[in-house]
């Protein structure tokens, strides 16, 4: 079983002028805030602006048991050559026992507290959870053994307790980072002023603002309370900057300059400040905690990191190509907000009629009927989804590049991670 692991590391590409073994296209200027990262190491990767190309992607689901198309994205995987795999059910149990932990965690004396705070952790509402996925399989797939039996169950310490058990330490991270995202959307539905989330009523609409406001405050407490009990500054630093980058990309999108509004490079920096800098520094904690070396906790963080801004590309598109009752929250939402996405930037480049639009942020009537129909006769969509593969094939090649597994389980989990790329290409919702 841990050929596959090698035979992914031997097939990537990688030459002295080309260290990351990515394709051509794949090679010039990185937008510059990218660059800004203590972590971000491995030099110039890529541009919104050029042609995006999947090949390594494709390469690395080939490799990964996942036949590719040259028309379509839907992978699937390639029967007789590597085993199905679903990175969901790999951590299946321990996930439970982190959810689990997470409405224990969330309880408070105060019951109109603990029922807004429980809201969104609650059995049947708590969305996909790649998060929490995402970061126990980074764990296992950096440690020679999987859990033991005892860590599967929950643990039922109280927050500021320390876990003198790494996994312990590990599954903590998997639960903060759960939480910081959860009141992060409570804070959003209030400035959005939504009325649904994961197809529910949004918690600002069933209890109000404040009370909406307030539970993510909680939620921020209780998940800097956790993280202070893990007793590593490095981690507590990293988890605290995801907090302020979160603030700052929100900042970022509400402020925006007319200058800024057209720019793809100003999208993905606040794409990475919204929903990159999460997964990309909770995967980068889960390797310290684990006692890896720099190299492998910066592999983690670009995995995390790519993975986080394909994840939001493919969120933009959705806005367009889904629906409201898929979605659990409205449809078209972006452009009804005034929020020029991928999709748009893209047929704007192609239609500069989409451009006075955007400036005024779809508000005359009609604006968001008109580009819509643009970014349909656009390649405004096709343009989005490649440059989500992009992304997705940069985690994968992060994957790709961490130490060889050290058991079957181990092996499991890298290639789980290689299999959750390629489902954020292809989800529905
Ligand atoms: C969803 O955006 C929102 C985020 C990814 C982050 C929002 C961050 C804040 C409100 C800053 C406060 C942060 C904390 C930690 C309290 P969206 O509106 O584009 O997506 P949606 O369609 O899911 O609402
Ligand atoms: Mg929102």
């Amino acid at each position: 079983m841990l050929k596959w692991a090698r035979v992914a590391r031997q097939g990537t590409l990688r030459t002295a002028s080309n260290p990351l073994g990515i394709s051509a296209g794949l090679q010039s200027g990185l937008p510059s805030f990218f660059q800004e990262s203590p972590h971000d190491s491995h030099g110039p990767q890529t541009s919104c602006f050029q042609s995006p190309h999947t090949a390594m992607h494709q390469q690395l689901l080939i490799q990964n048991g996942f036949q590719t198309s040259p028309h379509t994205s839907a992978w699937g995987p390639l029967w007789g050559q590597a085993p199905a795999l679903d990175p969901f059910a790999l951590v299946h149990t321990e996930l439970e026992s982190v959810s689990e932990r997470l409405r224990r965690s969330v309880f408070t004396e105060i019951p109109a507290l603990s029922t807004a705070a429980e809201y969104f952790f609650r059995l049947g509402a708590e969305g996909k959870r790649l998060r929490p996925t995402m970061l126990l399989l980074m764990a296992s797939a950096l440690s020679a053994a999987s859990p033991s039996a005892s860590f599967l169950q929950v643990d039922t310490r109280p927050p500021n307790v320390h876990p003198t058990e790494e996994r312990r330490r590990q599954q903590r991270v998997a639960e903060i980072s759960e939480m910081i995202h959860v009141a992060s959307l409570l804070h959003d539905d209030v400035i959005d002023e939504a009325t649904t989330r994961r197809g529910l009523k949004a918690l600002n609409a069933l209890f109000g603002n404040k009370v909406a406001i307030l539970a993510g405050d909680f939620l921020l407490a209780r998940a800097s309370v956790t993280l202070a009990s893990l007793r590593n500054t490095e981690v507590i630093e990293l988890l605290s900057q995801v907090i302020e980058h979160l603030v700052s990309g929100e900042i970022l999108q509400m402020t925006v300059a007319d200058s800024e509004l057209l720019s793809l490079d100003h999208y993905i920096k606040k794409t990475y400040f919204k929903t990159g800098s999460l997964m990309a520094n909770s995967c980068r904690a889960i390797a310290l905690l684990g006692g890896h070396p720099e190299p492998v906790c910066d592999l983690s963080w670009q995995y995390g990191r790519h993975l986080g801004l394909a994840f939001q590309f493919i969120d933009d598109l959705l806005d367009f190509t889904s629906s409201s009752s898929t979605l659990g929250k409205p449809a078209l939402n972006d452009l009804k907000s005034g929020l020029a996405t991928a999709p748009v930037l893209y047929a704007a480049q192609e239609f500069p009629e989409l451009n006075p639009m955007i400036l005024r942020k779809f508000k005359l009537d009609g604006d968001v009927a008109a580009a819509q129909k643009l970014v349909f006769r656009s390649q405004g969509i096709q343009m989005t989804r490649d440059l989500a593969a992009e992304h997705a094939g940069l985690a994968a090649d992060a994957v790709s590049r961490m130490p060889p597994a050290q058991s079957e389980h181990a092996e499991q989990c890298q290639r789980a991670l290689t299999a959750i790329t390629e489902r954020v290409l292809t989800r529905k919702k």
